[in-house]
């Protein structure tokens, strides 16, 4: 499979690790950065893995200390549905029920071995749809009113 990954600084350690053990199961990881462990704002990797995450069409990989503010910052970009897991439960559900193309995780909060257990799991669940489907419709429906100012109040 061809996975995009990117971490910050926090993340830069757990994201080597991640790729040569991914890579080992005859996974293509696409490494939009960091390269060091050197201080880098995660909002500019989040953007890199969501722009090869619609570019290519392939699920995305994030990972900054908390898995917070890369998440949130993923999930600025229209498209993006990014999921901030902790377990491999989570991990299965933001695939089967929320069609999420990210994952997020925690180098400061999750091992690699339960990040890593979460990328699989992650990676070979598929979207269930049914009733999910018009769930995720209605987020693309949220983005569509957010990026046109349509809502009434006009707050957003
Ligand atoms: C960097 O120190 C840290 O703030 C970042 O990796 C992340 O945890 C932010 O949400």
């Amino acid at each position: 499979m061809i996975l995009a990954i990117g971490s910050d600084h926090a993340g830069f350690s757990l994201k080597q690790e991640i790729i040569t053990a991914l890579q080992q199961e005859n996974h293509q990881l696409i490494d939009c950065g960091t390269y060091s462990s050197q201080s880098v704002d995660y909002p500019d990797i989040a953007e890199k893995v969501a722009h090869k995450v619609l570019e290519e069409n392939i699920l995305g990989i994030l990972i900054c200390g908390t898995g917070i503010g890369i998440s949130i910052a993923a999930n600025k970009i229209r498209g993006i549905r990014a999921a901030l897991c902790h377990d491999p439960y989570s991990a299965a559900m933001a695939r089967e029920h929320n069609d999420a193309n990210i994952i997020a995780i925690g180098s400061r909060v999750s091992g690699s071995g339960i990040a890593l257990a979460m990328i699989k799991t992650f990676i070979n669940t598929k979207f269930q749809g049914g009733r999910h489907q018009l769930r995720i419709e209605k987020i693309g429906s949220l983005e569509i009113k957010c990026q046109e100012g349509s809502q009434a109040s006009g707050l957003y």
